[in-house]
């Protein structure tokens, strides 16, 4: 398992404690505050009450204590801090040559060996278009994935499509009564959608057209071939326009097992409930109590009139996938909409003898959208193609003011990774419980917290690499490329990107990751205003520096390609 510099430099520096105080404490290892001129800081005030001394005075001993010695160069005390000076050419050199030996793979983890994780993300709905919360789910949910690939686990994701359930009858019997036969060929889910719509006004009118729409249902469900060929084409049609958004995102799934998969496997689920007593018959229709977890609304496994639910489809799924795949975690990424919804999955999985797999809702908060042109295309919905083609439109209009001696092949290509990488990169950079604003300038800005300032960054980076012939970094890394307070900013950083990746995978939360990057790109461009890199005074020091470029630039590659956003190599 790698042990990363920086890792091991808060490991040392603890150790360091634990000899100066002759016993194991456990504290934790900080980041001092800008003015103090120290790398690491130990806070020691919880070792006060015990100790009956003051934090200062536990600092000043520990300061006293700690020898100069090749990890620490200096360690003072300020206040109720131990602060710690790094080793400058000792750190910078094992962060560098960490660096070149892992590459693309420097910030992974053996973490997860041996242990599976089922991702369940994106899940739209049949006949209705894909909703900008299932972009969120779409987004946050491979990041999720490419996240924990870097740390070792076996990935399983899983589109969880609502293609099943008692709204199937409603637009059955809408598509007999009032089809519009060509708008249904030229925009399928636009017209179903118009059918679900309609189905809903006039059932208002007239309750008895839901005695209809369960009729409809019931053919379904008992496999009538007029209900299922229907039904079979608007998952069809559905799965070809939800392709089209994966395909302009460049997500994938290793299964799209839809609710209908397990509509099957319901009946065992119910009948094990029955036969472990933990469901009881309410009002002729079939519950679980959830009162013992805290939970005062119970699981509905089957209604009055036979039918199953997104409930008992969702234990069905688990169960399978449990029995399928062995996973350590299951991971649902849905907005926190469903949080009950999940609160009560999980403790019924409990409750069914499911306990011993980690579950965790993975919830996001909602998106506002800019009213206007977008919103109106095509009726009252958001279209999400709409709005990443409209992403793309408005990249390619940026690259084509930045760079216009681009060829237009390439020129297309970059607008497609800028637009679509603003969108991700809007998502993920803000913490997923947020609700959040989509702000088009924001998202596209070159200066801002945006993808494309992040892939300006690289390409930077890439730009002086290649302007040095691709020669290759130095090694051993030169002490005085690390001199500086920008250089020495820049190194420190990269040295934290392990820590991010751990964290945001930990905590599920991808934007630990989007806001490392930031800073990086914010250190990076300091550094390269300031600090000359080509024209350094000689070789040894230009091809060093060079490293560091080069090094920034594989962090950020490495960092986005985490996020699912590419990087160009100019734009
Ligand atoms: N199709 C559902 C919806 O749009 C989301 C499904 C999430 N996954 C799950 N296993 N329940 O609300």
């Amino acid at each position: 398992m790698t042990e990363y510099a920086f890792a091991r430099a808060k490991r040392e520096a603890l150790e360091a404690v634990r000899r100066a105080l002759g016993e194991p404490v456990d504290l934790p290892v900080v980041l001092p505050p800008a003015e103090v001129n120290a790398d690491l800081a130990i806070p020691c005030f919880p070792l006060a009450a015990q100790r009956r001394k003051s934090p200062p005075e536990i600092a000043g001993d520990l300061a006293r204590a700690i020898q100069p010695g090749p990890t620490f160069a200096a360690a003072e005390a300020t206040g109720g801090y131990l602060n710690l000076t790094l080793a400058r050419p000792a750190f910078a050199s094992s962060v560098m040559s960490e660096l070149i030996r892992l590459g693309d793979r420097y910030g992974s983890n053996a973490e997860g060996a041996g242990r599976t994780v089922v991702i369940d993300f994106s899940a739209p709905n049949v006949a209705k278009p894909m909703s900008v919360g299932h972009l969120r789910s779409t987004i946050i949910g491979a990041a999720l994935y490419k996240l924990h690939g870097f740390s070792g686990y076996r990935l399983v994701g899983d589109n969880h499509l609502g293609d099943w359930g008692t709204q199937f009858g409603a637009l059955l019997h809408a598509y007999s009564m009032w089809l519009d036969g060509d708008a249904y060929e030229q925009d399928p889910i636009a017209e179903l959608l118009r059918l679900y719509v309609k189905f809903e006004e006039e059932a208002g009118k007239d309750p008895s057209l839901r005695d209809r729409a369960r009729e409809w249902s019931l053919r379904l469900e008992r496999g009538d071939p007029d209900a299922r060929r229907l039904w079979e084409e608007f998952v069809r049609h559905s799965m070809a326009e939800f392709q089209r958004t994966y395909d302009l995102l460049e997500v994938s799934f290793d299964h799209t097992l839809g609710e209908s998969f397990y509509e099957d496997k319901t009946r065992e689920v119910i009948e094990q409930a029955v036969a472990r007593g933990i469901a009881v018959e309410d009002e002729g229709a079939l519950i679980i109590r959830l009162d013992n977890a805290g939970i005062t609304t119970p699981v509905l496994l089957r209604r009055r009139d036979g039918a199953t639910l997104y409930h008992t489809r969702d234990l069905a799924t688990a169960i399978y996938r449990i029995r399928t795949f062995r996973p350590a975690r299951i991971l649902y990424v849905v907005g926190s909409d469903q949080r009950l919804h999940f609160r009560q999955l999980f403790a019924a999985l409990r409750e069914l003898g499911f306990g011993d797999v980690e579950y965790v809702h993975v919830d996001f908060g909602l998106v506002r959208l800019p009213e206007g042109r977008m919103s109106t295309r095509r009726g009252r919905v958001v279209f999400l193609q709409d709005v990443l083609e409209e992403a793309i439109e408005r990249a390619r209009a940026l690259v084509d003011e930045k760079n216009p001696e681009l060829p237009d092949s390439e020129r297309e290509s970059v607008a497609r990774i800028v637009g679509v990488g603003a969108i991700k990169y809007a998502d993920l950079s803000q913490s997923r419980i947020k609700n959040i604003v989509f702000d088009w300038n924001r998202m596209l800005s070159l200066e801002g917290d945006s993808a494309p300032y992040l892939q300006y960054t690289y390409v930077r980076a890439r730009g002086i690499i290649r302007k040095a012939g691709d020669a290759p970094p130095a090694e051993p890394f030169d002490a005085r490329a690390a001199a500086s307070a920008q250089e020495w900013a820049l190194i420190k950083h990269l040295s934290r990107f392990p820590e991010a990746v751990h964290d945001a995978t930990h905590t599920y939360f991808p934007h630990v990751v989007a806001n490392y990057l930031f800073q990086l790109a914010q250190l990076f461009h300091t550094f390269y205003h300031e600090i000359p890199v080509l024209q350094a005074e000689d070789e040894d020091l230009r091809r060093s520096r060079q490293h560091l470029v080069g090094g920034a630039a594989t962090v950020m590659r490495t960092g986005l390609d985490l996020l699912g956003i590419r990087v160009p190599e100019r734009m």
